[in-house]
């Protein structure tokens, strides 16, 4: 196992994810962990960069004992000027050039060969960099094994100890021969065996769950039928049985037959304890009159909260009553990496680590009010992840590949104020194009896609009569992260069949436009 420890970059999730893509085990803790705390002993050790200047008072440092260790460190952007600062602290200085972006980094032949680290490169490649400090002076022991036209530094290593610190970021995919140098570092240098794979996450993670509720301990969780919330709680599932609960909460809003699916592929294919609570009139009467986005959000957001409550407390009286099982005390949920918006910062000098995470719009006042604590097991992954992890589960692919639906559903997909007839137009359009997708062998390739209501109504002739109806916008994305997105090329003949199918089939409907707007500008959704 390689030991990650997080000083707080953006990027050092990538070092674990791009670690297990070259099946190396790996574990990411804070950068105050102590070794004294560990009860295992890392093949090696690599410190990530950080947003902070190790000469500023409160910056953190790494435990001095992993430096005692023996093992193979590597320091990454903070991380090597952590290394060098511990060996001198005038060895890092504020740099007067900033380097952020690609640069040209160069390997040192020492004898006529490139350092082990870049073993297997050429001696010249692309890296990307993202820092303001450089190292003034190459501490004691050490040498260049690589430089860049701004850094004189880009690369040491000690000459007699596994020690090495680099400036770039290999973890980026803007360094492409970044996982060569994690795999050099990781493999070649640290031994690491890579026998890590999805199967083994899955039993670590059941074997996690189980030690983490206890025997009798009984989880909550909501659940939308989309990839993440299916996932974690299939997971659960494996791991609790009946001692977790799913709720399903069916909103009014969500697509065609999509609670009677979501129902019977968690419930009779999955096995999971589902409960589903049918508040679609309670969302639907409140939405009445609501125009604005926000507005619609946030009245979403509240009722789900309310509704689901409800549910729980429910199920907690059941749970009071049970012998078998005790109270509830853990909520889930299925937070991605890319959800958790800021991994690690410190809070004032005495450097105390507060975890921020996103929690999904989900009940605060629950986890925080009713003491109940929260298992996220997908926290570490990315959205691929995920999905070869539903896979292992042996959770379906049309379910696994399936687009991101957002919580407040339809409601954000009819412009302006929702009324039971538009969601009704909405979502007939909707099931027809996501039909007609798949039967194009196109679902797997675009990454979202749906059909919205535009209630500002246009002038058709159908019939030979004038018709005065609403408009219906497709839209349809390719995107990898959902940040950034570009319309969906289709051919034109395949838009006109849709838009003749949505025209005869969609009553109240006169006209469809597809939209071609970028995410930027656009956002993804209309609301
Ligand atoms: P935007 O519209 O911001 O969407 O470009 C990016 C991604 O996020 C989804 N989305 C939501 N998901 N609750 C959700 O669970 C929401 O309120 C919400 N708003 C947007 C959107 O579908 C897309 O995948």
């Amino acid at each position: 196992t390689i030991l990650t420890l997080d000083f707080g970059s953006q990027y050092t999730h990538l070092i674990t994810r791009r670690l297990r893509e070259l099946n190396v085990y790996s574990e990411m803790l804070p950068c105050t962990q102590k070794l004294a705390d560990l009860d295992w002993k890392p093949a090696g050790i690599i410190l990530s960069g950080g947003p902070y200047s190790v000469y500023e008072e409160g910056a953190p440092h790494a435990d001095p004992a992993y430096f005692e260790l023996g093992v193979p460190i590597l320091g990454i952007c903070y991380g090597l000027q952590e290394i060098a600062y511990r060996a001198h602290s005038e060895n890092v200085i504020a740099g007067t050039a900033r380097e952020y972006g690609h640069a040209d980094l160069k390997a040192k032949r020492v004898d006529g060969h490139v350092d082990r680290l870049f073993k297997g490169l050429e001696d010249e490649m692309k890296v990307w960099m993202s820092h303001g400090d450089k190292l003034a002076k190459l501490p004691e022991g050490f040498h260049v094994i690589a430089t860049t036209q701004n850094s004189e530094y880009a690369g040491i290593a000690h000459k007699t100890k596994p020690i090495y610190g680099i400036q770039l970021h290999p973890e980026v995919t803007h360094t492409p021969d970044g996982t060569k140098i994690l795999e050099n570092f990781a493999v070649g240098i640290c031994g690491a065996k890579q026998n890590w794979t999805m199967a083994k996450f899955v039993d670590q993670e059941i074997a996690r769950i189980r030690k983490l509720v206890g025997e009798k301990g009984q989880v909550l969780g909501a659940v939308s039928g989309g990839v993440d919330s299916t996932v974690a709680a299939k997971l659960m599932h494996e791991a609790i049985g009946d001692r977790f609960h799913a709720v399903l909460v069916d909103n009014g809003v969500m697509r065609l037959n999509e609670c009677e699916q979501v129902k019977q592929t968690l419930s009779d294919h999955l096995g999971i304890n589902l409960i589903v609570a049918h508040a679609g009139q309670q969302f639907l009467d409140g939405l009445k009159g609501i125009q604005d986005p926000e507005q619609k959000r946030k009245f979403i957001g509240g009722k789900f909260i309310d509704v689901f409550e409800e549910e729980a407390k429910k199920i907690e009286e059941a749970a009071a009553h049970s012998e078998k099982a005790g109270k509830i005390e853990w909520f889930l949920q299925g937070t991605l990496y890319p959800d958790v918006i800021e991994s690690i910062s410190f809070k004032g000098p005495s450097a105390t680590i507060k975890t921020h995470h996103n929690v999904g719009g989900l009940p605060k006042r629950m986890t925080e009010g009713q003491g109940l604590k929260l298992i996220e097991p997908l926290r570490e992954l990315f959205k691929d992840e995920v999905r070869e992890l539903g896979r292992q589960l042996g959770i379906a692919h049309d379910l696994v590949m399936r687009h991101p639906f957002p919580g407040p559903g339809i409601a954000i997909r009819v412009l302006g104020e929702v009324t039971p007839e538009r969601v009704e137009m909405a979502r007939k359009a909707d099931h027809i194009f996501i039909s007609m997708i798949r039967e194009a062998g196109l679902y797997d390739k675009i990454g979202q896609a749906f059909a919205a209501l535009d209630p500002s109504r246009a002038v058709g002739v159908m019939g030979d009569k004038r018709v005065y109806e609403n408009i219906v916008l497709l839209r349809a994305v390719e995107t990898t992260d959902f940040m950034t997105a570009n319309p969906y090329p289709f051919e034109n003949s395949f838009l006109t069949k849709v838009a003749t199918r949505i025209i005869n089939e969609v009553h109240g409907v006169c006209r469809v436009a597809y939209d071609y707007t970028s995410k930027p500008p656009g956002t993804i959704e209309l609301e």
